[in-house]
C-alpha cells in the first residue's frame, strides 16, 4: 500500500520534472529538442513566447510569438500565415538540413526558415527581444550578428517590435515590409503592407495591394512631418540609419524598458501603438494614422485640401476651383480641383503679349505636404525665389532638419491639421491676391441683402413658431403626469426615429450579462450605466435609468429628447433606447477609454496626456460647445460639464456625454431661471448655484474649471499641498498674480516647449471662472485658444477662490461617474 503511494507520488514527481523541463526550461529547439503542439518554448527573461495558437475558435493552428507575462495575449510573429496546421499535430523541430521547419502530422513541411546553404548542428533559440533565431551550433552562442543564419526580424509579420528594422536597400531597392493580417482572426498575409520609400527624402507608407493608401510625409532627422503628435514620451526616439551595406532603416527603442509596447499594422491598414495597460489589463491603443477619411491618400483629388474639422472635410486649395463640380457636390472628391487663373509662366507659353505680374504664394499653416518632394536648397530665404523661378514649381516648404522641398505637377495628399505640419506655400497667378477691393464691395452687397432677407424671413418664422410653442408647451406638461411612455413615443416621434434602434430587453440582459456587476462602467446620476456586446460583436453602452428610485425619469426624457436632435463628432452618439414595461434604458456608442477623469487624475494613466493630447481634447470639448451653444440648429445649455462627463474614444478623442440636465432654449430666449438647481459642486457657475440662473455663460465657467484640471492634472476638489485653504482657482488665481502661472502646469506636461500655449490656457481658464458678465463665450474662448487675438485680456479675480466644503460625499473615487447633486432652491426663491 504504501509501496504503491510511494511509486504514484514519484511517478507524478518524474512527470512534474518532465513537465518542466519540457514547458519552462527551454528557449531553444535543437536538433534533439523539438516542440510539439500544444508545447512552447520561452526566452530567458521569460518575456516573450513560441508556440502554437488557434487565432479563432476554429481549429487552425499556427506557430507563433507573443508576450509570455500578459494574459490577453495579441500575437506578434507567426510561421506559417498562409497555411495553417489543420489539427494538432504540428511539430517545430531543426531538419536534416539544418532549417528551422513546421511539419504536420503527415511529416509534410508546412513552414521552412529555408536557408539555403546546408548547416548541421544548427538551433533555434526564442531571445528576449522577441527575436527568433537560427543560428550555428547550439544555444547561448549569438554574442554577435555573425552566428545567425535566419531570424523572425528579418521576416517580419504585421508587428514592429524595437529594434526591429524597416529597410530598404538603395541598390536593389529590395524591401523587408510589414504586412497585416487579413482580418483580426485570420493571420494570413492581407492586403496591406508597410514599407519605407526612399524616394528623394525617406517616407513611411502604407499600400493597399499596390495602391498607396497612407503616407507619413518626409522624414525630417527625427520626424516624420505629415504624422503630428509622433513623439511618445516613452520613445527613446525613432532612428533611420544609412547602414554601410547600402541599406537604409527605421528602428525605434522605448526609453523604459519595462514599458510594454509595439507598433501594429491592423487588418484594416492602421497603424497603431498598443500599449501594455496594467490597470485595466489589456491593450491600449496610441493611434499613429487616425481612423478618418482624410489620412487615406488622395482622398480630395489633386489640389484639394482635408481637414476633419471641417464639413464636408475637402475643400479645393484657395485659387482651385472643383474640376467636376456635380461630383464634387456629390462628395465624390476625386476628380480635385483645378487652378482658376493661369500662372506666369504658362501665360508665356502661351503666347499672350502681356505675361502680367509675377506669381504670389498663400501660406497654409500646420499642413501635411503633399505627395514626392523634391529636393532643392538648404538655405530657407531662397526657398521662395527658386521656386518661382523653375516653371514646374508649385508649391513649396521649409523645414529645419529638411531643408527647401518643393512640388511639381498635381499637389495630392494635401492635409491640414490643427497643430505641427509644415508651413506650405502654394503658388498662385497674381490675380489671386489682387482682388481683395472688388471682393469687399461683392461681400457688403451680399451681406446688406442677406440681412434684409433674413430680417424678413425672421419676423415670420418667430409668428410660426409663437403659436405652435403654446401648442406644444400644455401638451407636454400635461403627458408628463400622465403617462411616461406616452410621451417617450411622443418625443421619439419628433426626434429622428429613423436612425434609433429599439432594442428588447432580452437582448440588452444577453449583451450585458443580465446586468451583472461586472459589465458595470459606472453609477451615472440616475441609473448605473453597463458595458455591452450585441450577438454581431458590436460594443455598447448601456444606460438604465434605476426602477427603485423613482427618480430621474424627467432626465432620461429630456436626454432622449436633446440627444436625438444633436450629432456632432465629439457628442456621444446615442444607437437606440428601449422601453419594456417599466425599463427605461438608453444605448450609447461605447467609448473604450472611459473619462477624462479616469486618465487625468490617475498618476499613472495621466503619463499618457502630454500636451498635444491634452489640447486635441480641449479643441473637441470647444467644438462640441460651439456646436451646442452656436451651430446646431437649437441653443443647448449642458448644465453639468465635468471631467467624468467627457468621455474618450480608442484615440483619446474628447465626446461630451450625459445630457440629462441639459436645457434647450428656444427662440432668442438666452438665460433662464430654475429652482431645480442641479450640477456638480466645483463645476457650477455662483449665479447658478446660487440662483439658479443658468445660461451659456454658466456652461463656459463649467468649461473653464475643466481647462485648469486639464493643464494642471488636479481635480477641483483636491486639495491644494500648498495651500489648503485655496480652491484649485484660488490657486491658480495666485499663481497667475504672482507671474509664475506655468507652475500650474502637470509636471508630466514638458511645459517648455510649449510655454506660450499653455499660459494661454490657463489664461483663458481664468477668464472663463471670472463673474458671468465678463466671461468671454464659446467663440471668443475658441480664438482666444487659437491665438487668434494677440494680446489676450487679463483675468479678473475668479468667482471662488476658497475651497468650497465638498457637500456631497464621495468614497468612491474609483466610480467612474461622481453622482451630480441635485439642490432645490425652493427655500431660497420661496414659492
Ligand atoms: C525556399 O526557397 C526557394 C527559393 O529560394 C523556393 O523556391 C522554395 O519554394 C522555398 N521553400 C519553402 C518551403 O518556402
Ligand atoms: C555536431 O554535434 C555533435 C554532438 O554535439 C558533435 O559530435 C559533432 O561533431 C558536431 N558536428 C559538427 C559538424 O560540428
Ligand atoms: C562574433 O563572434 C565570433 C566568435 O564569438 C568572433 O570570431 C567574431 O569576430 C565576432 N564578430 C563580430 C562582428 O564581432
Ligand atoms: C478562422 O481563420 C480562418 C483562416 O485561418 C478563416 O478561414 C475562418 O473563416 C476563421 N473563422 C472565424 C470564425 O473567423
Ligand atoms: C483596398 O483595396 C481593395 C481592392 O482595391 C478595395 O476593395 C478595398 O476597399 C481597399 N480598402 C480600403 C480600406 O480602402
Ligand atoms: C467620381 O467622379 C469621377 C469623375 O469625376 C467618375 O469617373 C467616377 O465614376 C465617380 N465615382 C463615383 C463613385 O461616382
Ligand atoms: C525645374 O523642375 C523640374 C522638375 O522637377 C526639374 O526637372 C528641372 O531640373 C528644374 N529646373 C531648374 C532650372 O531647376
Ligand atoms: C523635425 O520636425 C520637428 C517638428 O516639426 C522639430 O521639432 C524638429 O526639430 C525637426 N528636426 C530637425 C532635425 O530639424
Amino acid at each position: 500500500m504504501t509501496l504503491l503511494r510511494k511509486a504514484n507520488l514519484f511517478t507524478l514527481v518524474s512527470m512534474l520534472c518532465c513537465a518542466l523541463k519540457f514547458c519552462v526550461g527551454g528557449d531553444v529547439i535543437t536538433a534533439t529538442e523539438h516542440i510539439q503542439d500544444p508545447g512552447s518554448i520561452v526566452s530567458s527573461g521569460g518575456l516573450y513566447k513560441l508556440g502554437f495558437f488557434s487565432p479563432n475558435s476554429s481549429a487552425n493552428r499556427y506557430v507563433g510569438i507573443w508576450h509570455n507575462k500578459i494574459p490577453a495575449y495579441s500575437v506578434l510573429w507567426v510561421a506559417n500565415r498562409d497555411k495553417p496546421i489543420l489539427d494538432s499535430t504540428g511539430v517545430m523541430m531543426i531538419s536534416d538540413d539544418g532549417n528551422l521547419v513546421l511539419m504536420n502530422g503527415k511529416k509534410e513541411v508546412i513552414w521552412s526558415s529555408n536557408v539555403s546553404t546546408s548547416i548541421t548542428n544548427s538551433s533555434a533559440q526564442i531571445l528576449d527581444s522577441g527575436n527568433l533565431v537560427l543560428i550555428k551550433g547550439s544555444s547561448s552562442s549569438v554574442a554577435n550578428d555573425s552566428g545567425i543564419l535566419w531570424q523572425s526580424f528579418d521576416h517580419g509579420s504585421d508587428s514592429f517590435l524595437s529594434t526591429m528594422k524597416l529597410s530598404t536597400s538603395v541598390r536593389t531597392n529590395e524591401k523587408h515590409v510589414f504586412t497585416s493580417w487579413e482580418s483580426p482572426s485570420d493571420p494570413s498575409i492581407g492586403s496591406f503592407s508597410l514599407s519605407l520609400e526612399l524616394l528623394n527624402i525617406p517616407e513611411v507608407v502604407i499600400w493597399n495591394g499596390s495602391t498607396l493608401y497612407w503616407r507619413s510625409g518626409p522624414w525630417n532627422g527625427s520626424v516624420f512631418i505629415g504624422i503630428y503628435n509622433m513623439r511618445s514620451v516613452y520613445l527613446d526616439g525613432w532612428t533611420l540609419v544609412n547602414d554601410k551595406e547600402g541599406t537604409i532603416y527605421l528602428t525605434y527603442n522605448f526609453a523604459e524598458a519595462s514599458y510594454i509596447s509595439y507598433f501594429l499594422l491592423k487588418s484594416n491598414g492602421i497603424f497603431v501603438q498598443p500599449y501594455w495597460h496594467e490597470e485595466q489589463n489589456d491593450w491600449q491603443n496610441v493611434w499613429l494614422t487616425r481612423d478618418s477619411l482624410c489620412d487615406v491618400y488622395g482622398t480630395c483629388g489633386p489640389f484639394g485640401i482635408c481637414d476633419t474639422n471641417t464639413v464636408p472635410i475637402c475643400s479645393c486649395l484657395r485659387g482651385f476651383e472643383p474640376k467636376n463640380i456635380e461630383e464634387w457636390g456629390r462628395g465624390n472628391w476625386s476628380a480635385g480641383c483645378v487652378r482658376r487663373s493661369s500662372l506666369q509662366c504658362e501665360r508665356i507659353i502661351n503666347g499672350r503679349t502681356k505675361a502680367g505680374k509675377e506669381d504670389g504664394f498663400l501660406k497654409i499653416e500646420n499642413a501635411k505636404v503633399p505627395y514626392y518632394a523634391v529636393l532643392f536648397s538648404p538655405l530657407e530665404d531662397q526657398c521662395q525665389k527658386l521656386c518661382l523661378n523653375n516653371c514646374s514649381c508649385a508649391a513649396y516648404a521649409y523645414d529645419a532638419g529638411i531643408g527647401c522641398m518643393y512640388w511639381s505637377g498635381d499637389l495630392i495628399d494635401i492635409q491640414k491639421f490643427s497643430i505641427e505640419g509644415a508651413d506650405l506655400y502654394i503658388r498662385l497667378a497674381h490675380t489671386e491676391f489682387g482682388e481683395k477691393r472688388d471682393l469687399r464691395v461683392i461681400i457688403a452687397t451680399a451681406v446688406i441683402v442677406g440681412t434684409i432677407v433674413f430680417i424678413v424671413l425672421c419676423f415670420f418664422w418667430r409668428k410660426l413658431k409663437k403659436r405652435r410653442a403654446v401648442r406644444r408647451r400644455t401638451e407636454g406638461e400635461a403627458s408628463l403626469e400622465v403617462s411616461g411612455e406616452n410621451m417617450l413615443g411622443e418625443k421619439l416621434g419628433k426626434a429622428n426615429v429613423q436612425e434609433l434602434v429599439l432594442y428588447k430587453l432580452e437582448e440588452l440582459a444577453t449583451a450585458t450579462s443580465n446586468f451583472s456587476d461586472t459589465n458595470r462602467l459606472a453609477q451615472g446620476g440616475f441609473g448605473p450605466v453597463y458595458k455591452g456586446r450585441l450577438s454581431n460583436g458590436k460594443e455598447i453602452a448601456v444606460k438604465r435609468l434605476s426602477k427603485a428610485s423613482g427618480q430621474g425619469f424627467r432626465e432620461f426624457m429630456n436626454e432622449m429628447e436633446v440627444i436625438c436632435k444633436v450629432q456632432h463628432q465629439n457628442l456621444v452618439k446615442i444607437l437606440g433606447c428601449c422601453v419594456e414595461g417599466d425599463e427605461n434604458i438608453i444605448i450609447y456608442e461605447f467609448m473604450p477609454n472611459k473619462s477624462l477623469d479616469t486618465f487625468l487624475f490617475d498618476p499613472l494613466k495621466r503619463e499618457h496626456l502630454d500636451w498635444r493630447r491634452r489640447s486635441n481634447i480641449i479643441d473637441g470639448i470647444c467644438r462640441a460647445l460651439l456646436y451646442l451653444h452656436r451651430d446646431s440648429r437649437l441653443r443647448i445649455i449642458h448644465r453639468d460639464l465635468k471631467a467624468s462627463n467627457i468621455l474618450l474614444d480608442e484615440e483619446l478623442n474628447p465626446k461630451i456625454s450625459d445630457f440629462g440636465m441639459a436645457r434647450i432654449f428656444e427662440g432668442n430666449e438666452d438665460q433662464a431661471n430654475t429652482r431645480r438647481v442641479m450640477g456638480t459642486y466645483g463645476y457650477m457657475a455662483p449665479e447658478y448655484a446660487m440662483e439658479g440662473r443658468f445660461s451659456e455663460k454658466s456652461d463656459v465657467f463649467s468649461f473653464g474649471v475643466l481647462l485648469l484640471e486639464i493643464i494642471s492634472g488636479r481635480r477641483n476638489t483636491s486639495s491644494i499641498e500648498e495651500d489648503r485653504s485655496l480652491s484649485l482657482l484660488g490657486f491658480a488665481w495666485k499663481l497667475w498674480k504672482e507671474g509664475n502661472a506655468l507652475a500650474l502646469a502637470d509636471p508630466k506636461i514638458s511645459v517648455r516647449r510649449f510655454e506660450t500655449e499653455v499660459l494661454r490656457c490657463v489664461n483663458v481658464g481664468l477668464l472663463c471662472t471670472q463673474l458671468a458678465k465678463d466671461r468671454p463665450t464659446i467663440p471668443t474662448v475658441i480664438s482666444l485658444l487659437h491665438g487668434e487675438m494677440v494680446d489676450l485680456p487679463s483675468p479678473n479675480q475668479p468667482a471662488y477662490t476658497e475651497r468650497q466644503p465638498i457637500q456631497h460625499t464621495d468614497g468612491s473615487e474609483q466610480s467612474q461617474n461622481r453622482g451630480s447633486i441635485n439642490v432645490t432652491l425652493a427655500s431660497i426663491e420661496g414659492r
